[in-house]
């Protein structure tokens, strides 16, 4: 499925299987899920208020395919991660695997799905118990399940090992005694043991060396190839999540703000957030030598999840925002086949609210730098390096911070859709 190179280059990426188009029933069915955490005060616990994790979410995945979650640290992937695979308790939504509704299933009823519906951790060092041997711990589906494989646990582990790449002699060792990328393939085989048709996935590699990154998200493909495996992959690196997706899911402040197919959001992307985002993803392609290209700085911090932005929670940010942004939430509309945007002015799509005028707050709400795309692109070489540098945390507004205070040459700040101030020139 997959040439081994995921460089973000274009070509490079997975092929969309001809089945994703039109699978019948989707494995995963998630309608308005909801998860506020209960902020608790005082003696007596009283709620005081709630973060609002994740707030209204829904998608669907199909069988065979990747859908990829993307966004900025706290915008509630993880969270979203945990509801899907009920490792937590949504507050509101439902969730249906394979026809069934599992929203508010028992830990007892839950059980037997747990089989066909495993997590990749977002930390390889902390999920694995540095008390037990990779042995035991890749063992325990089959205790907790009760089930004894065809020819016994010890051998099917060592199957595991072999099959995500460890050498099946290290049985006895200790989760301290391998890499980063080991442990990383150590999470992988725990999740395989019980060969699951739904993989949720949590950063299966943003703790990895960059090195060693290529080779997990091969080895995530290969296995998917192999195994028919259904993944819902969470990261904040535009570069891996453009290689292993078919479909992507952008998510800002707890809410799914785009969902289009890979080649459409790459090519097009309709929400100002995700056209954001994507500025800033390197494009290695000697084709494109030369070429000039806007990079898009948002400014301002991320809101509180606690009290988010009325209307549209990315309108303190927006460079687009009018007074019905600050008002109405947009709801996720498809307005393009499978391109489903939440956004009142959305790019490469008609204006959902025209003739309203852009707030006078927002135009000062980004900063567009000029790049030379090629110059980014030798940050990544095609041929060594496997997945480029982590997009969306560039645009955290920590990370931007230097950039914005960087002097303009000329002219006030502007919005990309207007005239660009190219304040740097790299
Ligand atoms: N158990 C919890 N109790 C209270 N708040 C929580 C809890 N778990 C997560 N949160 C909050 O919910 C929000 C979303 O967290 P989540 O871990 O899902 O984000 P994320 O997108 O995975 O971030 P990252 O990219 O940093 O992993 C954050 O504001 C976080 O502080
Ligand atoms: S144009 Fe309005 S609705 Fe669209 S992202 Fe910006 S603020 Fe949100
Ligand atoms: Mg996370």
């Amino acid at each position: 499925m997959s040439d081994k190179n995921p460089t973000g280059a274009e070509g490079t990426e997975k092929a969309i299987p001809e089945q994703s188009a039109a699978s019948p029933e989707p494995i995963l069915k998630v309608e308005g899920l909801t998860k506020h955490f209960p902020i608790k005060k005082g003696l007596f616990g009283r709620q005081t208020g709630a973060v609002k994790a994740v707030d209204g979410v829904s998608f669907d995945v199909r069988a065979g395919e990747t859908l990829g979650v993307v966004g900025e640290s706290g915008c509630g992937k993880s969270t979203m991660g945990r509801l899907v695979t009920r490792l937590l308790e949504p507050t509101g939504g439902k969730v249906e695997f394979e026809g069934h509704d599992i929203t508010h299933l028992s830990a007892g009823r839950m059980r037997p799905l747990r089989r066909d519906m495993q997590m990749i951790f977002q930390d390889p060092y902390g999920s694995l118990n540095p008390r037990h041997t990779i042995g035991g711990i890749v063992s325990t589906p089959f205790r907790l399940q009760g089930v004894t494989p065809e020819g016994g646990v010890k051998k099917e582990v060592q199957r595991l090992m072999e099959l995500v790449g460890l050498n099946p002699e290290h049985y006895n060792r200790y989760p301290h005694e391998f890499s980063g990328g080991q442990r990383q393939r150590i999470g992988i085989a725990r999740a395989l043991a019980l060969n699951p048709k739904l993989v949720v996935a949590d950063e299966p590699v943003s703790a990895l060396d960059v090195s060693i990154q290529a080779q997990v998200v091969n080895l995530l493909d290969d296995l998917q190839s192999e195994l028919g495996l259904t993944y819902v992959i969470i990261a904040h690196d535009l570069s891996v999540i453009r290689h292993v997706s078919d479909r992507i899911a952008v998510m800002y402040l707890g809410k799914i703000v785009e969902l289009a197919d890979r080649k459409s959001l790459y090519s097009a992307p309709m929400h100002p957030y995700t056209k954001a985002l994507l500025s800033a993803v390197p494009v290695p392609d000697p084709k494109r030598k030369g070429v000039k290209s806007e990079r898009i700085l948002l400014k301002g911090d991320v809101p509180s999840p606690i009290s988010p932005p009325s209307g549209c929670r990315f309108h303190t940010r927006c460079w687009k925002a009018t007074e019905i942004c600050k008002t109405q939430e947009p709801p996720l509309i498809a307005l393009k086949t499978g391109h489903q945007v939440a956004c009142h002015h959305p790019e490469n799509a008609p204006d959902q609210a025209p003739g309203e005028a852009v707030l006078p707050e927002a135009r000062g709400s980004v900063e567009v730098v000029s790049v030379t795309k090629t110059e980014a692109a030798a940050e990544v070489s095609p041929e060594a390096e496997p997945v480029a540098e982590a997009a969306v945390d560039a645009e955290t507004p920590e990370a931007a911070e230097p950039e914005s205070e960087s002097e303009p040459e000329s002219g006030s700040t502007s919005g990309p859709d207007s005239t660009v101030q190219e304040s740097t020139d790299k």
